[in-house]
């Protein structure tokens, strides 16, 4: 059953607060500052307001109750320490103008969660204040359009781009006003470097790049695609989200990149910021600090401090102190576990991929071989092909059994691409759980295919119009909504 909204289970004269008789006198309301008619708010008692979102709660899914293999998005478990942490009074009511000498603490987690960052990036510093990986691209983009045109290179205007690029990096390139020109992927799913040196003139600002990219393979030759894009003057963009794969292993400063993001909420154990409420810092080489927006954290005489001082910065490109409460969860994970323990989270999260690929074997087509990085993409082609079976049915069969799909259809290179990433939260259980379910589910298909047609019948919702639902969703209430 849909859950109805809050104005839909309105009661006139309900009321969830009793305020106490104040002995105040309140100034009168100027007549033409009052409103004509009353807010249209919802009323309602404390028990409806707590059912209401209680029902709500039960009616959605994420980490906390199954597996949650979402390929490229690393919806790993985000420990409960992490919101006790947030949880602390002295964190969760600051003001963001307070004096500087009132928030010391804050301001020194901001300091040393950026200089943690630049040690796993490898990178000299960076901002905290992008609110998602896809506004750290943008961000990051900023920066090398800034570097760019303070060293006169006006005509860079070229972002080159992966075809199996996330959809963000064409779209934060194209935001910030350049042109995006897609360089091809050879025959094992890697960047083709023929087809890139053709590419690389002096119009080239940037290539964005993930690595491992999204069909979890490491880019061997990242150190040459690197070398020739500096050699024809353009800078390398860490795109973080994969970032899971090699903590401790290589830094993106190693591979020879400029400027990277990183999605908290991917690597770092925070929730995920659904292009908004997340975090995404970016951190750059020692060429591009100042252009970073401002303003900076600084540590002068024992002190913290915001720097407003940068010249050459791109400005502000959110609330100055980020979304803070997500930088403290991030900083709890990055204590508790060390620099050891990131090492060895992303190992298991390698370890994790290709026990459950090794476990697929067979089931799916594999177009890029048997072993991969933190994630892998295998395709449903055949199963479509010769029992009509497709990649939606098998994520709509999965979420009737209590798991959450894969990424599907992504990257487009890949028809009828399924995106698993396990993370090194799941257990050796789960992942041979899952494994079975899926076997069992194709087999239950090819038996009767109107059985895979017909699911999910457990889930609030059952078969959407994609397209619709994608393109024209239904964001807004209003009056006429309600039948
Ligand atoms: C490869 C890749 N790049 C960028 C992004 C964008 O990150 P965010 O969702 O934090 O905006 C994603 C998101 O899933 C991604 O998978």
């Amino acid at each position: 059953m849909t859950e109805p909204l809050l104005i839909e289970l309105s009661r006139q004269g309900k009321q969830a607060y009793s305020y106490p008789v104040s002995s105040l006198t309140v100034p009168e309301i100027q007549e033409h500052l009052k409103r004509k008619k009353p807010a249209a708010l919802p009323e309602l008692s404390e028990l409806d307001v707590v059912r209401h979102f209680s029902r709500l709660s039960t009616k959605t899914f994420g980490v906390d109750y199954g597996v949650y293999p979402l390929g490229s998005c690393t919806m790993k478990y985000n420990p409960k320490i992490n919101e006790q942490v947030a949880a602390i009074e002295a964190f969760n009511t600051i003001h963001p103008l307070q004096p500087e000498e009132t928030v010391q603490g804050a301001l020194e987690l901001m300091y040393r969660l950026l200089e943690t960052l630049s040690v796993v990036t490898g990178m000299s510093w960076g901002t905290l204040q992008p609110s998602a990986g896809a506004h750290g691209e943008y961000t990051g983009l900023k920066i090398i359009k800034a570097y760019h045109l303070a060293h006169g290179d006006e005509k860079r205007t070229k972002v080159i781009v992966p075809v199996s690029a996330h959809g963000t990096n064409p779209a934060s390139a194209a935001l910030n006003g350049f042109d995006i020109v897609e360089v091809a992927t050879d025959n094992h799913g890697l960047v083709d470097m023929d087809a890139l040196k053709i590419l690389l003139d002096d119009s080239v600002a940037a290539i964005m790049l993930t690595n491992p990219n999204t069909l979890g393979l490491f880019e061997k030759d990242i150190r040459n695609i690197a070398d020739a894009v500096h050699k024809a003057g353009g800078l390398l963009y860490y795109d973080g989200a994969n970032l899971n794969a090699i903590m401790g292993m290589v830094r993106p400063k190693d591979m020879g990149f400029d400027v990277v993001h990183l999605n908290l909420h991917k690597t770092f154990s925070t929730p995920h910021g659904g292009g908004g409420p997340g975090a995404g810092p970016v951190m750059v080489t020692e060429g591009l600090v100042d252009y970073l927006p401002k303003p900076d954290i600084t540590r002068k005489n024992g002190m913290y401090a915001f720097d407003w001082g940068s010249q050459r910065s791109i400005g502000k490109v959110s609330g100055f102190w980020g979304n803070f409460l997500v930088l403290v969860r991030a900083y709890a994970y990055v204590v508790q576990m060390g620099l050891e323990g990131l090492r060895e989270a992303s190992r298991h999260a390698v370890l994790n991929a290709n026990y459950l690929l090794s476990l697929l074997q067979g089931l799916f087509d594999l177009p890029y071989g048997t072993r991969c990085m933190h994630e892998f993409v295998v395709s449903g082609q055949s199963l479509k092909d010769n029992h009509q079976i497709t990649a939606l049915d098998i994520a709509k069969m999965l979420l009737d059994r209590g798991y959450h799909p894969p990424t599907i259809y992504f990257p487009l290179i890949v028809h009828e691409a399924m995106m698993f990433e396990p993370t090194e939260t799941e257990s050796i259980d789960d992942l041979e759980a899952m494994a079975d379910v899926l076997k069992e589910l194709v087999a239950s298909a090819k038996e009767d295919i109107q059985r895979a047609k017909d699911a999910p019948q457990k889930t609030i919702i059952g078969r959407v119009d994609e397209v619709s639902a994608a393109k024209f969703p239904i964001l807004q209430w209003n009056a006429n909504s309600i039948q």
